[in-house]
């Protein structure tokens, strides 16, 4: 068994759910889901996963676009590990039909409950909370491994019913269309010393630097890349954040996120 692990991450938690994945599976690599090149995206791989971050109930729009592309292939198995703060609700449910109105089949889609990465509901939590869901991630690969070695078909993961219709049937698809221009709540105070790493691991390349200083372009993907890695904390979002403790996942380093790496 070969497999192409796409990840898209923000702050780290969904590239060390593929890393550790393809550490557990055979003939494994991680790749990013990037989307620079025009067309069709294909992989010689016979199972191909996709990892990434639960956003307001539903699938990341880059996610969505990178579905879109991908060559339909009835011989290669699917699988999707959607990365979130606890509530999942319908998002492997939207990624599975969205997958099969291209002939393609979601296999089986997990659930992975790893630290909050969204600021805007409060600061990182402790150490210890974060170790906690750590090692409960950690447990769920392992347990994970086996299934997709064997190719299992199963259901997607999904949340309670109210979370679902509430949440992913009615929110996501209002809240969805605006988050380009979301950024608009973003500035950079005083702290800022225009090393200009907000542009660097931003995949949207939604961040200019006039006069060394950022300027926010209004197609944002809302991943909070930015703001989360900002060796100055000097990146707001709105008036609470500044009083708020950064989150990254502490085994992703920096340089894991430069998209300009990831392109060469
Ligand atoms: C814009 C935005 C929306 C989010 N919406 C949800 C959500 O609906 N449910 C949830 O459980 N977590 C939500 N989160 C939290 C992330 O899914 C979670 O922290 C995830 O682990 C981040 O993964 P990453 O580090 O790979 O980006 C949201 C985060 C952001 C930035
Ligand atoms: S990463 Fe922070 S300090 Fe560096 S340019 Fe961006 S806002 Fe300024
Ligand atoms: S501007 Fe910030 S939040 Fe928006 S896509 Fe770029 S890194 Fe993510």
């Amino acid at each position: 068994m070969s497999v192409t692990i796409f990840y898209y991450t923000g702050t780290g938690n969904s590239l060390w759910v593929a890393r550790n994945l393809a550490s557990v599976l055979k003939d494994a690599e991680p790749k990013p889901m990037l989307l620079d090149k025009p067309g069709p995206l294909n992989t010689a791989s016979d199972t191909v996963g996709l990892v990434f971050p639960v956003h307001m109930w539903g699938l990341p729009a880059r996610v969505i676009e990178f579905v879109k592309r991908l060559e339909a292939d009835k011989g290669k198995y699917y699988f999707a590990c959607a990365v979130n703060a606890g509530q999942v609700a319908a998002t492997l449910v939207q990624l599975k039909k969205l997958m099969a109105s291209k002939g393609i089949t979601l296999g089986s889609g997990f659930d992975f409950v790893m630290p909050s990465n969204y600021i805007p509901w409060g600061g990182a939590p402790d150490t210890e909370k974060q170790n906690k869901l750590f090692e409960k991630a950690a447990e769920k690969i392992k347990r994970a491994a086996p299934l997709l070695e064997r190719k299992a078909l199963s259901a997607p993961e999904k949340g309670p019913l109210w979370q679902n219709i509430i949440f992913s049937a009615m929110l996501y698809p209002v809240s969805a269309p605006h988050i380009p221009k979301m950024d608009k709540s973003f500035f950079a105070d005083d702290k800022c010393n225009g090393c200009g790493i907000c542009a660097r691991v931003c995949p949207a390349g939604n961040i200019a630097l006039p006069g060394g200083r950022p300027a926010w372009q209004g197609r944002c993907e809302q991943c909070f890349a930015c703001l989360q890695w900002c060796p100055k904390e000097a990146i707001q979002y709105g008036k609470k954040t500044s009083g708020y403790k950064r989150y990254h996942h502490p085994e992703i380093r920096i340089s894991d996120m430069f998209v300009d790496e990831k392109k060469v």
